[in-house]
Parts: structure tokens; C-alpha cells; sequence
């Protein structure tokens, strides 16, 4: 293991705990201002920067933002140039130019990590979306294949909100409040506008990412369950203060802008923030910690109920985007089709799988994959599924779902697909053949009665 493991804390003892707390880290004892934000002074030389996340006047329960006290401040760069080379599969405003619509079931093959040296910029491209950056509404949904660490750079997403979901390999994650281990297995959001860089301890890594512009996650309300389940504020963390001085000629700020990649020299660490306090902030959560419920007598329930985030639009109820996990649990419900249901949605789903099989589909969705069920287009248990199913009868007795861990992103918009993931060698073509083995079970028991002739009858009358 390399030896800068010992800056990645493991233990979750390491971090801050609580979601939307006001925090508070100092990696000095003293370094944060007392009773005001912004001394003439601060302790220790500091600069004060604020970043915020939201506009300053957005109702208080609402409102975030950082307060950080570094030792040069984020503005002190060269001006900001157009990456070169430039990054041709990041969007950030989905339209008829850049990506086509298609209501088809879509289904995607892992996609092999690369044999050249990629980083997690490099690596990351843009699978769909929906909406714009610039009118800060809307989504977008990437994934990453990458092998190697950033090096001497960081990067800045000025669109919107990461929410990274690795699937091979950790992410030691290095952010302007601390740093970051996130297994497979974990889940970590990094704010619009946090500077971040990824370094790949495990090489070869994988995994997907939505990206929410123009709000940001919040717990879901847990209506008549009560103040308790599905994910605790308690089990969010959050890194502690941590700071480099050293001098770093050349580093690059890598900052994506409404899709583009603009970068900026200067001769520090971003990461030189000595204490900060506020409730703008990267977090991670371990998904194993998921409190799941379900149905414990009849029926499937709405995949709803197994939301960890949510991404709120402004009509109640109806999310930008949801992050919904499928846990390992127990399926108990007596005479009922345990697996999902067959369904069509006003809502878009994105599923992916980060380890183990998913409940709905015998074969063909594999860890590493990915599916997308656009707004109305039906989905539901493949051939195999149901038949298992409906073999098993109603005497299937409790059963548990061991070695799972699939998702979905679920968003009120409709989805555009981008060009190159329409095209992928990963493309399942043949997804829809594991509907059209489902066959007919109809027992027509009027035949015999004569009832469907007398209400033909009827209705021609
Ligand atoms: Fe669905």
C-alpha cells in the first residue's frame, strides 16, 4: 500500500458525522475565527473565503454555505484557458446538437477500464441527461473508467453537484475540507464548486456519477415511517480539516464550466485550507448502513421507499433526481409477485449495479452495467424472473436477497442520450429479448359461459 494511505482515513471515527449539521474543523488548534466570520486579521495569517451553494438570500433552512481559512486564497491563478487537449464527451446542456432521444429499453455491458494512462477526468464521460447548466435545472448522468491518479492538478465543477458512486476500486479523494476514502460499496457527494482530486489507489476503477445542477441533496422526508429509517443523518461523514503548504509549481485548477474544461496555473495546493466551518461540504455514506423497509404482508412497494437521497424540484414531491438503492433485505410478502412489478413511469430510471444480481433480471444486467427506462417506456422482471417466480408459488416462505447492491437514478426529466453511449460496443442489443419469451398465461373462463358474447351484446346495443 502506498504510504500516503495514512492520510486517507478508513476508521469513521475520522471524519465529522451528521448531514446538514453546521460543522465545524480546525487542523490547528485556534485557526478558526472566534464570533465572527471575517476578521480584520484572522488567526494564524489565514485569508477567510467563503463559497456558497446556494444564493444568499435562499430561506434559511435551505441556505449553505463554507466559511475556509487558507493560507492563500482560491484566486490567486493565472487566467483560466480552454483545456487542451479538449474533453469531447462531457455535456452539460442536452439538446438536439449534442444528443438524440430514443424510447427504446436500453441496456449497457461494464465497460473495460482502459490499458492507457487515464485519471478520473479523463476518464469520465457523459451517458444522458436532461435540461442545461446554464438555467441550472437538470441532471446529467456520467460514468468513469480510470486507472491512474491525478497528478498535480485539481478539479472544479462550477455545473452542479457530484454525486459518485464507485463500483471497482477506492477513491481517495483529497477536497478543500479534508480528505476521503470511498470504497465500493460507499457513496460521496462533492458540491458544485468544491476543488477535489482523485487519486486511484487500487488502479483500475470504475463507477457512475449523476450530477445535479441547480439544487442540491437532501435527506427525504420519512412521512408515516416516522423520525427513524431508511439513511441516518448520524451515518453521513464528513472530512475533518487537513492542510498542504509545501509549494506546488505548475498546479492546475481543472475547471468544467457549462460542459467545457478551462484550466488555470498557480503555484499552491488548493487543498491549503487550515480549519473551515459551515454546512457546505463534501460527505460520504456508506450504503450498508441503509435501514431498508418493506412490505411485510402483501405487494411489492414503490421503489420509492428505498430513496437514500433526494434532489428536489419545486412541485412537492416530484424530484430532479432520487437516489434509490436495492439493499440486500428480507422478502417475506405472502401470496404476492415478490420482484418488481411490471411498470411504466412518468419518472426516467437509470439503473446500476454495483455488486452481486439484481432481483428483476435473471440474466444479463451485470455488475458494472447499466440500464435506462425512459418516461413511459415499460420495464419489469425478465422471462426467466417471472417464470422462477410464479414456480415457486405462494408457499415461497421468507427469503432473503443476499450479495446485492443495485440502484437506480430516478428523474422527473427525460432523459437525451449521448451520441457515443447510443453507439457503445457495450450496447446489450439484444435487452429486449428477455421480455419476448413472456408468454400468455390468459385462462379465458368465459368461453364456456357464453358471458363475453352477452357483453358484447351490451355494448353494441
Ligand atoms: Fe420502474
Amino acid at each position: 500500500m502506498s504510504p500516503k494511505s495514512s492520510h486517507f482515513p478508513s476508521d469513521d471515527s475520522d471524519y465529522l458525522s451528521g448531514f446538514a449539521n453546521n460543522f465545524s474543523s480546525e487542523s490547528i488548534p485556534g485557526a478558526l475565527p472566534k464570533a465572527q466570520n471575517s476578521p480584520l486579521l484572522c488567526p494564524l495569517g489565514l485569508y477567510a473565503e467563503q463559497i456558497s451553494g446556494t444564493s444568499f438570500t435562499a430561506p434559511r433552512k435551505l441556505n449553505q454555505r463554507s466559511w475556509l481559512y487558507r493560507i492563500k486564497p482560491s484566486v490567486t491563478h493565472e487566467p483560466f484557458k480552454p483545456r487542451v487537449p479538449k474533453h469531447e464527451k462531457l455535456v452539460s446542456e442536452f439538446s438536439q446538437v449534442n444528443s438524440a432521444i430514443n424510447p427504446t429499453q436500453i441496456r449497457w455491458k461494464p465497460v473495460d477500464v482502459p490499458d492507457e494512462p487515464t485519471d478520473f477526468v479523463d476518464g469520465l464521460y457523459s451517458v444522458c441527461g436532461a435540461g442545461s447548466s446554464f438555467l441550472r435545472h437538470g441532471f446529467a448522468i456520467h460514468m468513469y473508467t480510470a486507472n491512474k491518479s491525478m497528478d498535480n492538478c485539481a478539479f472544479c465543477n462550477a455545473d452542479g453537484d457530484f454525486l459518485i458512486v464507485p463500483q471497482i476500486g477506492r477513491l481517495w479523494i483529497t477536497t478543500e475540507c479534508g480528505k476521503l476514502q470511498v470504497c465500493p460499496g460507499e457513496v460521496v457527494v462533492l458540491p458544485q464548486g468544491f476543488r477535489f482530486s482523485v487519486d486511484l489507489p487500487d488502479g483500475p476503477s470504475r463507477g457512475y456519477v449523476a450530477e445535479i445542477f441547480g439544487t442540491h441533496f437532501q435527506l427525504p422526508d420519512l412521512g408515516p415511517i416516522g423520525a427513524n429509517g431508511l439513511a441516518s443523518a448520524r451515518d453521513f461523514l464528513v472530512p475533518k480539516a487537513s492542510f498542504e503548504k509545501e509549494s506546488r509549481p505548475g498546479y492546475t485548477i481543472i475547471q468544467k464550466f457549462g460542459g467545457e474544461l478551462f484550466t488555470a496555473k498557480q503555484d499552491f495546493s488548493p487543498f491549503n485550507v487550515v480549519a473551515w466551518h459551515g454546512n457546505y461540504v463534501p460527505y460520504k455514506y456508506n450504503l450498508s448502513k441503509f435501514c431498508p423497509y418493506n412490505t411485510v404482508l402483501v405487494d411489492h412497494g414503490d421503489p420509492s421507499i428505498n430513496t437514500v437521497l433526494t434532489a428536489p424540484t419545486d412541485k412537492p414531491g416530484v424530484a430532479l433526481l432520487d437516489f434509490v438503492i436495492f439493499p440486500p433485505r428480507w422478502l417475506v410478502a405472502e401470496h404476492t409477485f415478490r420482484p418488481p412489478y411490471y411498470h411504466r413511469n412518468c419518472m426516467s430510471e437509470f439503473m446500476g449495479l454495483i455488486h452481486g444480481g439484481y432481483e428483476a433480471k435473471a440474466d444479463g444486467f451485470l455488475p458494472g452495467g447499466a440500464s435506462l427506462h425512459s418516461c413511459m417506456t415499460p420495464h419489469g422482471p425478465d422471462t426467466k424472473t417471472y417464470e422462477a417466480t410464479i414456480a415457486q408459488g405462494n408457499d415461497a416462505g421468507p427469503h432473503r436477497i443476499r450479495d446485492t447492491m443495485a440502484f437506480m437514478f430516478e428523474s422527473c426529466l427525460m432523459p437525451r442520450i449521448c451520441p457515443w453511449a447510443l453507439e457503445s460496443p457495450y450496447v446489450d442489443h439484444d435487452y429486449y429479448q428477455c421480455w419476448i419469451g413472456l408468454k400468455s398465461h390468459f385462462v379465458d373462463n368465459t368461453e364456456n359461459t357464453g358471458l363475453q358474447n352477452h357483453e358484447r351484446s351490451n355494448t353494441e346495443s
